[in-house]
């Protein structure tokens, strides 16, 4: 697979992945006015400080997957780390050592305009205090050619809530929208009940959605599931990427969620970042980009 972007091959690759949407996402002619073709990186689940036999080479998967999309012929106008930068860990000195060999790795990126938020191995042990002493704002909004970005936070709290306050935010930062804006969710949780029983979920992701509903252009990016997966819910499409530390089971094809066994012939199977590209004419286009050229 080559890892240069391409506008024909993005539009194809969308066409095959069932992910391009249709041409009529950005139906206003002030929409098509405003807007402009980019495209952005998706990491997740980078998970580091992960030692175990799921990832052998779990080390050096992050520098690799950097070197690969800083070789990308065209480099995305921003990357965004949708949570799960660094793996759990009981001792808050540890935390912070993770949080910090985390950000020393992707500062290696070419591209300096970086999102990250947190995932609950970050954050939950201690509400996303450490994670906020390295990253600030575990949920923020911004704005890039016409399009308006969302990232929430349904992590720092333990019982996986986005909460009162942060929807309240979410409410009012959605009234200024009008109901034909581009506007695309990040977040580490799905947003819908995708499999509960893993924790593949989000205690009032309900609310969130009833928020998002009235607006006819919304689209969520995710993690927390570390694999390649769509769903709608109403008109808004749900993708959640592969991670870069192992990947897991398919929801509910086996009893307990736990990483799929490595491969030794295979070593970055099912792992990987992805390349969204933005367009008005066409929409999205997602294209899944490995770890490390073959
Ligand atoms: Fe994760």
């Amino acid at each position: 697979m080559t890892t240069g972007y391409d506008r024909r091959e993005f539009l194809r690759l969308g066409g095959i992945a069932g992910v391009a949407f249709a041409s009529g996402l950005f139906s206003t002619a002030g929409a098509r006015a405003q807007a402009a073709d980019f495209h952005f990186v998706q990491f997740s689940d980078t998970h580091w400080g992960y030692a175990g036999a799921a990832n052998p080479d779990a080390a050096h998967t992050l520098e690799k997957a950097v070197a690969t999309v800083n070789g990308l012929a065209s480099q995305p106008d921003f990357i965004v780390f949708t949570g799960d930068l660094t793996h759990t860990t009981d001792d808050p000195k540890e935390r912070r050592t993770r949080l910090a060999r985390f950000k020393e790795i992707v500062s290696a990126l070419r591209v300096k305009d970086v999102r990250f938020m947190p995932g609950e191995h970050d954050a939950a042990l201690d509400r996303g205090e450490a994670y906020k002493e390295f990253f600030g704002a575990p949920y923020y909004t911004f704005d890039h050619k016409g399009v308006h970005f969302i990232a929430l936070d349904n992590v720092s709290d333990p019982a996986a809530k986005v909460g009162d306050e942060q929807l309240a935010w979410l409410a009012a930062d959605l009234k200024q929208r009008k109901p034909d804006d581009r506007i695309v969710v990040l977040t580490h949780r799905p947003l819908f009940d995708l499999y509960p029983q893993w924790d593949w979920t989000t205690a009032d992701g309900a609310k969130v959605m009833e928020l998002l509903m009235p607006y006819r252009n919304v689209v969520v990016f995710y993690g927390h599931i570390h694999q390649e997966h769509h769903h709608t819910t109403g008109h808004i499409q749900h993708h959640a990427a592969q991670s870069l530390i192992f990947p897991l089971p398919q929801a509910g094809s086996q009893p307990k969620r736990g990483p799929l066994p490595f491969d030794a012939a295979n070593p970055y199977r099912g792992l990987g970042t992805r390349d969204v590209g933005v367009s008005p004419a066409s929409g999205y286009g997602i294209k899944e980009l490995p770890v490390a050229k073959a």
